[in-house]
């Protein structure tokens, strides 16, 4: 595991850096799965200076709502990531589908296809979820529709107000924690609790962020609020 810790005001040059530094050792075209949240906006902001390599998107995870909602994880797509020099369309999850644990089989379905994820961008919950994999997760459950926890439904009035939605899909731990790479990010105090329980915590479904310790290809960028925790 790779750790680094930068001031506030360097984290999305520091996330961009490594980001870019793990896509370049996965060779052409790496499949790359992106986070949404407020963690990678800096991330993302800071890339529109730098440009893309060629890349191959997938989105984490997206809300079960309205597929053309302001806070969809497709509508930041659009903002953050579709503007970025080089970048291509993020496939994804499609809320519109008619049978969405069909839809949740064929994006599962598609990772491996398209040789697995070369690296994933992954923020934190403050429950310890992974996209929207929440505590009590399998370690080898597949891309599916979830019941999104209280928590996770908090955070997410926080855009969408009484509509929030209650089920997510998301990529599995089985896709995720596939990964070659793992981009870790979290900023911010908030995360501090979380960030220490997940890093040098007890490793299981409580906290399925905690699987991390165990890849074999982990990099951590956090700034210093929320490393607060985190025993160096
Ligand atoms: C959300 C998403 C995750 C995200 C996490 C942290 O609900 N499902 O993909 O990484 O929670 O969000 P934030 O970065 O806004 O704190």
């Amino acid at each position: 595991m790779r750790v680094e810790v930068v001031p506030a005001g360097a984290f999305g040059e520091a996330a961009a850096a490594a980001f870019l530094e793990l896509c370049a050792r996965r060779g052409a075209q790496p499949l790359v799965g992106l986070a949404t949240g407020n963690t990678p906006t800096a991330m993302y902001q800071a890339l529109a200076g730098r440009g893309l390599p060629g890349v191959r998107a997938f989105a984490v995870d997206e809300y079960v709502g309205p597929r053309e909602h302001a806070c969809s994880n497709r509508a930041y797509f659009r903002s953050y990531w579709e503007p970025l020099p080089g970048a291509g369309v993020v496939e994804q999850f499609d809320p519109g589908a008619a049978d969405l644990d069909q839809e949740c089989e064929r994006v599962a379905a598609a990772v491996p296809a398209g040789g697995g994820l070369d690296l994933v961008v992954l923020g934190i919950g403050l429950n310890g979820h992974l996209a929207f994999n929440e505590p009590g997760s399998a370690r080898d459950c597949p891309a599916r529709v979830v019941e999104l926890h209280r928590e996770s439904r908090t955070a997410a009035a926080r855009c969408w107000g009484a509509a929030a939605p209650r089920q997510g899909m998301t990529l599995g731990l089985r896709e995720l924690l596939g990964a070659k790479a793992v981009l870790l990010l979290a900023n911010g105090e908030a995360k501090a609790a979380i960030v220490a329980r997940a890093l040098q915590g007890e490793v299981g479904p409580e906290c399925p962020a905690s699987w991390l310790q165990e890849h074999p290809d982990l990099t951590v960028v956090l700034d210093e609020a929320a490393a607060g925790r985190y025993l160096r």
